[in-house]
């Protein structure tokens, strides 16, 4: 097929021309959509939660998210659109990967058939730059080199960030990801899915000191995690309290997620002083844990940036603005991407990129 040429540059005011950038996200169980004005901010977003379609059975179905995303896209297009008040945008940046093929397959079809018919160019995004950018959102966003923690439901890493696109891999998880570890304990404790909003409530009325369980890999060097045992002595402990009817699952909570914060935050504080960098970026699912944003905030002597809370899990707006800071790299519609893995590592600094982030 023929890829017709677009050369874009100068996003984000660097133009005379403001862009307006349609963001699509499907790439797990939230279909999003959003619209970013190079030159105002984000100008439009909505957002479609699968959550309740896949409560039922514990977990994301790939198939039911595929389907529901068919479903809403694109009349939440639509409606993002119509609150931008524009009839097309300038480009369109969707989700590439990582993710659940069928589903990103869905935002890939969508971005590129418009691209098309719109004539206009298409932006192929990394779900966890997406995720990484999301402060960019903010009135005050951080300026570049920054260290950042990308914690969620399928990634737990550390990541030095020189510029937009050139990230070196500190650390990662060497076996679940955090909000896995999350979204288990919550299951072992009979709570809902997604398991780490509905556990973080309950340790609000538990005590954090009721239980010592293991900080893991804190005194090793590097910076990897691992919560695998953790995990695991949650779940001795449950089972033991459980046969001996003194289970208190809101004590159980509160000393877990005081484990996994002591353990992100101990980790991410010896990674940014290594590095010397005096700015760190917490984003993805598990950024949105309160705890987490305080305790790290009052321990780090620098400062910390946080996406606000809707746009630390899953969202439209951050691929929108990431898709604006890659204008660079905005392509002819007609090849759809959809990755499954994808490492962040393997991303370019593109053409366009402003030096100093957006503010
Ligand atoms: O970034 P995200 O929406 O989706 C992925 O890309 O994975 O992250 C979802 C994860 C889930 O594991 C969820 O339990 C966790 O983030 N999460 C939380 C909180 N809110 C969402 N974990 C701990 N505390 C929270 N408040
Ligand atoms: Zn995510």
């Amino acid at each position: 097929m023929q890829r017709a040429q677009h050369h874009i540059r100068g996003p984000l005011g660097y133009d005379a021309l403001p862009m307006n950038i349609l963001g699509i996200e499907t790439s797990c169980d939230e279909t999003g959509a959003a619209v970013y004005n190079t030159q105002r901010g984000l100008i439009a977003h909505a957002l479609h939660s699968q959550v309740d379609l896949h409560a039922v059975y514990g977990g994301v179905v790939p198939e039911i998210a595929s389907r529901d995303h068919v479903r809403m896209l694109l009349p939440l297009i639509q409606q993002v659109l119509s609150e931008a008040g524009i009839e097309r945008p300038d480009a369109i940046a969707y989700t590439a990967g990582p993710g659940l093929v069928g589903a990103l397959m869905v935002g890939g079809g969508m971005a590129n058939g418009l691209g098309l018919g719109w004539s206009c160019p298409v932006i192929p995004v990394h779900h966890m730059e997406g995720h990484l950018l999301a402060p960019m959102l903010e009135e005050q966003p951080p300026r570049y080199p920054f260290l950042a923690l990308l914690v969620s439901g399928g990634h737990t890493m550390l990541v030095a960030v020189r510029q937009l696109g050139a990230y070196r891999l500190l650390g990662t998880t060497l076996d679940d990801a955090v909000g896995e570890a999350f979204d288990k304990t919550a299951k072992l404790l009979g709570l809902g899915y997604p398991g780490g909003p509905a556990l973080a409530a309950l340790a609000e009325q538990g005590s954090d000191q009721a239980f010592e369980f293991p900080r893991p890999m804190l005194k090793k060097p590097g910076f990897d995690f691992s919560f695998s045992g953790l995990k695991t002595a949650v779940m001795i402990e449950v089972r033991k309290r459980e046969a001996a009817g003194t289970l208190k699952r809101a004590d159980v909570a509160a000393s877990f997620q005081r484990a996994v914060v002591d353990t992100l935050i101990g980790r991410t504080i010896k990674a940014a002083e290594a590095e010397g960098l005096e700015r760190i970026v917490v984003a993805g699912g598990v950024g949105a844990n309160k705890l987490l944003r305080q305790d790290l905030a009052a321990r780090f002597k620098g400062t910390v940036y946080y996406p606000r809370m809707e746009f630390c899990t899953d969202n439209g707006a951050m691929i929108a603005v990431a898709g604006a800071l890659r204008l660079g790299d905005a392509d002819g519609a007609g090849e759809i991407k959809a990755r499954a893995r994808w490492p962040l590592e393997t991303l370019n600094t593109p053409d366009a990129a402003p030096p100093h982030g957006i503010g």
